[in-house]
């Protein structure tokens, strides 16, 4: 969701445009939520580690600016990748400052189809990512089962779909979170949790040294899923097998990076966890 201009606050003893009017909430986006290099990383090293072989082809579903499908061009030149939103702005932001950056022959090698995930025409891929918990938004089983079906019927024989998913006790309560980063600060919002449907409202506010503000530069209004329903209707899809992949800690208990195949977790205040399905 857009942010809006109201929600662009002015600090009054500014005269000049605001560092939240300057700022691009695309580019903010990447620097604070996606890594994308980590999760290309797990994705190439889990492919190898099922199947004994390189993965070629990607599909990123929900793929906002495509940054993932780009860091997938980058791995070498048999590599190739679709980026698949329903929003035309965002892939456009996405082509002008990634796509349209890259050498021709990368570009050659990637497409972006403006569609909606659930009707995706494409050739089946080795690889359906979707990351940052972007499926939650489908609300109903049946819609979120008809989503895994789709993705599995676009998936080559040996085709694995990789998503991630977030919980623990904190998940689901209304709270803000601030991190600071050197020229802004990124505060995520859990505004509403609604126990009896699951469902929740997020937002995802900038804030800057002169003290403006970008409120609600992304809002998500989801159904936070759990583990278990998640693995459940996946195997309803018709995948064979769905494992989760863990978390580890390091010595300050802090998540360490390295996702490895668990069967039960901890109950940890706030986990991400990457879950595989495979064809
Ligand atoms: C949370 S962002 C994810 C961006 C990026 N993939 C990431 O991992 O951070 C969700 C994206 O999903 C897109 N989207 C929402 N509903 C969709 C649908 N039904 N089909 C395709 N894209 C959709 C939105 O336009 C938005 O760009």
């Amino acid at each position: 969701m857009a942010a809006r201009k109201e929600d662009i606050a002015r600090t009054p003893s500014t005269r000049g445009p605001t560092m939240a009017e300057q700022a691009d909430r695309h580019s903010l986006y990447e620097q604070s939520v996606q890594n994308v290099e980590s999760e290309v990383e797990f994705i190439v090293d889990t492919f190898k580690a099922l199947r004994g072989r390189a993965p070629l082809s990607f599909r990123e579903d929900f793929c906002g600016t495509a940054a993932a499908a780009c860091e997938w061009i980058r791995q070498g030149p048999a590599q190739t990748a679709i980026g698949v939103d329903i929003d035309a702005e965002v892939l456009s932001w996405g082509r002008s400052h990634h796509v349209e950056k890259m050498q021709p022959g990368q570009q050659a090698r990637l497409q972006l189809h403006h569609e909606n995930v659930l009707h995706v025409t494409a050739e089946p891929v080795d690889v359906v990512g979707a990351f940052n918990f972007s499926y939650f938004l489908f609300k109903q089983r049946d819609q979120l089962r008809a989503y895994f079906e789709s993705v599995r019927t676009g998936l080559t024989a040996n085709g694995l779909f990789i998503l991630d998913a977030f919980g623990g006790h904190e998940a689901s309560e209304e709270m803000k979170e601030k991190t600071k980063y050197d020229h802004f600060t990124y505060i995520w919002e859990q505004e509403k949790f609604y126990p009896i449907t699951g469902e929740m409202l997020c937002h995802i506010h900038f804030k800057f040294p002169d003290g403006s503000k970008m409120k609600k530069a992304f809002s998500y209004d989801w159904r936070l899923w759990t583990l278990p329903e998640i693995q459940e209707v996946l195997l309803e899809a018709g995948f064979r097998k769905v494992t989760v992949y863990w978390e580890g800690t390091d010595s300050d208990g802090e998540g360490d990076g390295v996702f490895t195949p668990d069967e039960k977790g901890e109950a940890d205040a706030g986990w991400i966890v990457y879950i595989v399905a495979e064809q």
